[in-house]
């Protein structure tokens, strides 16, 4: 009886999503699991995906390095999950496996949940860094709303054009190398850093200086590990407000449990334990 959802990818043993959907399960007194299936490299991935499908779940999330390799066995794929090309939620429904992509709509409502005035001013100007998958879906997702620019900084300029040519957008997108983005920080409203630059074991790190950062700027990065990057704390000393990585987390799979349960479940405090567990 109840939900069974699992995570797939490798390696997950330290996984936070297992933590993230038995919180969600608590809070909406709905019954259920949520188990992580470590797919070893060396095993079949179809022979794994076959044996998965016939545990009677209803859903799973699914991590590195199988987003894309998920794809040739799903029946249906949501308009995002197509654009993205890639794949971290799945549902069964209706005898059907659909597959998602929370990536971007997760980044959004985290950015929402802190900063909502944000998205009612139209002059606001937006600066993407790094052009990987997590810049392809949070750029997509913001695309939706009327900024005036929303910019893209990329170590290798042609990466980003790719991101240009999916999302099909009527907006002026400019590319930026790094050098110019450190440059021209003081003119964006909103920074998101979305590399992996800054991550623990290099925590030192940062993609950019944020020594033209303007004040109350929001600088955003997608790292969580450690939960202040340099490139925030930096910034907070320039008088940018900051927000961080973990939330990104929570609000992506606070609507994988929305696609999988309709229940739409309240993070309130989940945000200061979640960081708590991080720290
Ligand atoms: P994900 O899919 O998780 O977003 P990814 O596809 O590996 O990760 O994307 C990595 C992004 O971080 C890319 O934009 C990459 O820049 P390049 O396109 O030039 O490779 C950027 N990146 C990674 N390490 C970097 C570094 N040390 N300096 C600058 N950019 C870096």
């Amino acid at each position: 009886m109840g939900f069974h959802f699992k995570l797939i990818g490798y390696p997950i043993t330290h996984s936070l999503s297992p933590w993230i959907h038995e919180q969600f399960l608590e809070r909406s007194n709905l019954q259920g699991t949520y188990k992580i299936d470590e797919f070893k490299p060396e095993d079949s991935f179809e022979e794994n995906i076959k044996r998965l499908k016939n545990e009677q779940i209803d859903g799973f999330n699914v991590t590195v390095p199988y987003k894309q390799a998920i794809i040739p066995f799903l029946d249906i794929l949501d308009d995002t999950a197509r654009k993205m090309g890639a794949v971290n939620t799945v549902a069964y429904k209706n005898g059907k496996w659909i597959g998602y992509n929370t990536d971007g709509v997760g980044y959004v409502r985290s950015l929402e949940s802190k900063y909502p005035n944000l998205f009612n001013n139209k002059e606001n100007r937006v600066l993407v860094i790094g052009a990987g998958g997590a810049a392809r879906a949070i750029y997509y997702a913001l695309d939706q709303y009327e900024f005036s620019n929303i910019d893209i900084a990329n170590r290798t300029k042609a990466t980003a054009e790719g991101i240009i040519e999916m999302a099909h957008s009527p907006r002026r997108t400019e590319i930026l190398s790094l050098e110019e983005a450190e440059k021209n920080a003081g003119s964006y409203e909103l920074i998101i850093q979305t590399t992996s630059v800054g991550m623990k074991p290099n925590q030192e790190q940062a993609i950019i200086s944020s020594n033209n950062i303007k004040l109350n700027t929001i600088v955003s990065d997608i790292v969580y590990q450690p939960v202040l990057t340099k490139f925030l704390r930096d910034s907070a000393k320039k008088g940018a407000m900051i927000h961080q990585g973990h939330t990104m987390l929570l609000y992506q799979g606070q609507y994988a449990f929305e696609i999988w349960t309709n229940k739409k479940i309240n993070i309130g405090d989940m945000d200061t334990k979640l960081k708590d567990i991080l720290e």
